[in-house]
C-alpha cells in the first residue's frame, strides 16, 4: 500500500503521456510555448508502463491518461492494452478534449479503455473556438457521441469564465442532462501559464447561476473524485471541482506521473522527482523508493494565494 505524510492512501495514479496539445486553451495554453520538449525526452510506452505495472503491485487501483492531450500521441490504443493485458481490474480513465475521439474511442474502448473525461466549455461555436483558439466545437460534440456510443464512461468537465461562457452554464448542464451524462464545474485554477486576463467563477456563484433555472440538493461527496455531488429533482447528478475551498485536499488520493518521468505529489508545488534514469535503467525497484519518497514529502494543502509552481498544468498533467 502507498500512504503519503499524512495518512492518505495513495490508490490513484495520473500519466501524462505528452505535454503537447492540439487545443490552445486560454486557462491552460494560450501561448503557444516557444518549443515543445523533443521525443528524447518523453519516456516511451514501454517505460511508462514498467513503472505503471510496479505501482498497480504496490496498491494503485486507479490509472487516468493525461496531457497534454493524451490523443495526439500516437498508438495510444497499445499503451491501453499493455496496462489493460496487466491488470484488467485497474480503473482505467482519460482525460479529453475530445477532438479525436470520433476516430479514436472505439479503439481505445477495444484496448480496455474504461472511462473518459471530456472537456466541454461552450455550446457556441465562436465561443468554444475562442477558448480553444481553433474551430472545434463540431467534432469535440462529435467525440463525446461516439465516447457515449462505443460504451465508454463518460463525464463532462466545464470550467466557467466570467465574460466568456458564464451565461452557459444552465445550458450546458441542460445538454448533458439530455445525453444523461454527468458534468462537473471546475472553478477556474490560476496558473502561470494562464492568460493573465481570465476570472473564474466560484462554486457559490456556478451554484446561483444553476438555481435561476433548476431546483437541485447537494447529495454529498464522490468517492472517487475530489467532487461535491448534486441532484436535480429529476435525479440528474452533477457536480463541483472547488479547488479553493479548504477541505479539498483532505481526501487527495492521487499522484502524478509526467511523460519527462517526473513524479509530482500535488499539482501546485514544484517540488517532484524524476524517475526518468532509473526507469531507461530497468531499476523500476529504485523507482518506486523514489515515489514513496515523493509520498513521505507531499504537503497538505494546496495553498491558493501563495506562490506556487511555475510548472504549467499541460506538463504536470493537469
Ligand atoms: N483551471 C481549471 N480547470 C482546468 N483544466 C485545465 N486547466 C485548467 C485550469 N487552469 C481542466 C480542463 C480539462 C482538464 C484537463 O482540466 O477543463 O477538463
Ligand atoms: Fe489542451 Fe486540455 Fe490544455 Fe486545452 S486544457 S490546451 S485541451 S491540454
Amino acid at each position: 500500500m502507498l500512504i503519503d505524510a499524512h495518512s492518505r492512501v495513495v490508490d490513484y495514479l495520473r500519466v501524462s503521456v505528452t505535454e503537447r496539445c492540439n487545443f490552445r486553451c486560454l486557462y491552460c495554453m494560450p501561448d503557444k510555448p516557444l518549443s515543445w520538449v523533443p521525443h528524447s525526452e518523453i519516456l516511451r510506452y514501454e517505460e511508462l508502463f514498467l513503472f505503471i505495472k510496479a505501482a498497480i503491485d504496490c496498491g494503485i487501483k486507479k490509472v487516468r491518461i493525461t496531457g497534454g492531450e493524451p490523443t495526439v500521441r500516437g498508438n495510444l490504443d497499445a499503451f491501453i492494452k499493455m496496462i489493460a493485458d496487466y491488470a484488467p481490474q485497474v480503473d482505467l480513465a482519460m482525460t479529453t478534449n475530445g477532438f479525436l475521439l470520433n476516430d479514436l474511442a472505439e479503439s481505445l474502448k477495444n484496448a480496455g479503455l474504461k472511462r473518459v473525461n471530456i472537456s466541454l466549455d461552450s455550446l457556441k461555436r465562436e465561443v468554444a473556438g475562442r477558448i480553444a483558439n481553433r474551430d472545434v466545437l463540431e467534432r469535440v460534440l462529435l467525440g463525446i457521441d461516439k465516447a457515449l456510443a462505443v460504451g465508454l464512461k463518460t463525464k463532462i468537465n466545464s470550467v466557467p469564465m466570467k465574460g466568456i461562457n458564464d451565461g452557459e452554464i444552465c445550458d450546458i448542464l441542460g445538454w448533458c442532462k439530455e445525453r444523461g451524462v454527468s458534468v462537473r464545474f471546475i472553478e477556474y485554477m490560476d496558473n502561470a501559464r494562464a492568460n493573465k486576463r481570465l476570472r473564474g467563477m466560484r462554486s457559490d456563484e456556478i451554484l446561483r447561476e444553476i438555481a435561476s433555472r433548476y431546483e437541485y440538493e447537494e447529495i454529498g461527496r464522490d468517492p472517487k473524485s475530489p467532487s461535491r455531488l448534486f441532484a436535480l429533482n429529476d435525479g440528474y447528478v452533477f457536480g463541483l471541482i472547488e479547488p479553493h475551498r479548504e477541505e479539498f485536499c483532505a481526501s487527495c488520493n492521487r499522484a502524478r506521473l509526467t511523460a519527462q518521468g517526473l513524479l509530482a505529489p500535488c499539482l501546485y508545488f514544484d517540488e517532484a522527482s524524476s524517475v526518468k534514469d532509473r526507469i531507461k535503467r530497468g531499476d523500476i525497484e529504485g523507482a518506486i523508493d523514489i515515489f514513496r519518497q515523493v509520498l513521505a514529502n507531499k504537503r497538505e494543502k494546496n495553498r491558493f494565494g501563495e506562490k506556487a509552481t511555475d510548472r504549467a498544468f499541460y506538463e504536470t498533467g493537469g
